[in-house]
């Protein structure tokens, strides 16, 4: 199935990105997820607001988490969680049918995604102080200097980030690439928006609560520490 523009829009022109748009192979099982689940539980990207209480149907607390690869961390969090509403963006396409497939499996009535940049998403469609946490686990760690400034995490996106917490949200994060660990601490800690919760100043002991996700799977096959976050809005 092609998407046309009018479901997951057409990214504006900005100069860099966190991602690269890779081809990848999708599944029958992907595509027919995609054609008959995303009319229902995608959500099409649109520069204007979103109500999220008329898209989950509900008023709960809002979790989101940004680059969720093919979903099933967002899928287990939310199977956990039925009393929250949990929003999953992407922007690999058949990583949001793998999503669906999942959605689909548990009956879960309370995932929506989105496929399109989660800048954009923040910028444009989530109402300021509209999210009670956001998730970034093991966002692409751009190793090479030359790559570094496509990183997501960087001071207009940590303020991006504060401006659609609700004040006391939560935004949490995890790597196994420790020098972007490292940037992390730094943009987050220079921010006057946060708090961080760690009780020695860096990181947190890993949340027993947070699912292990496939990328930090991949990291601990190649001997990578794991670092968790937590940064409170203030
Ligand atoms: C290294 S993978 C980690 C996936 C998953 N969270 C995990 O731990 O297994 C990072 C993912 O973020 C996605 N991504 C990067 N920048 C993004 C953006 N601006 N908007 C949406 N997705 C993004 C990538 O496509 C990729 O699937």
């Amino acid at each position: 199935m092609q998407q046309d523009d009018s479901d997951t829009g057409t990214p504006e022109k900005r100069a860099i990105r966190s991602f690269v748009m890779r081809q990848g192979r999708i599944t029958r099982a992907q595509e027919r997820a995609l054609a008959e689940l995303w009319p229902s539980l995608g959500i099409g990207y649109k520069p204007a607001p979103l109500d999220l209480d008329q898209v989950f149907g509900r008023r709960a607390a809002r979790i989101l988490e940004v680059g969720i690869g093919d979903g099933e961390t967002l899928v287990e969090l939310a199977t956990r969680r039925p009393d929250a509403d949990f929003l999953g963006i992407e922007v690999h396409r058949p990583g949001i049918g793998h999503c669906l497939l999942g959605i689909e499996a548990g009956a879960l009535t309370n995932v929506r995604v989105s496929n399109h940049d989660a800048v954009e998403v923040l910028q444009h469609q989530l109402p300021a102080g509209s999210l009670d946490e956001l998730l970034l686990y093991f966002a692409d760690p751009w190793p090479k200097k030359r790559h570094h400034k496509r990183r997501i995490v960087q001071p207009p996106f940590v303020a991006l980030v504060a401006s659609r917490l609700r004040p006391g949200g939560m935004f949490r994060l995890a790597t196994d690439w420790a020098p972007y660990a490292a940037h992390m601490l730094e943009v987050l800690g220079a921010s006057t928006d946060f708090v961080n919760t760690s009780p020695s100043g860096d990181y947190i002991a890993r949340p027993a609560e947070r699912p292990e996700t496939k990328f930090e799977r991949r990291g601990q096959r190649l001997g990578h520490e794991v670092f968790d976050l937590a940064f409170q809005r203030r």
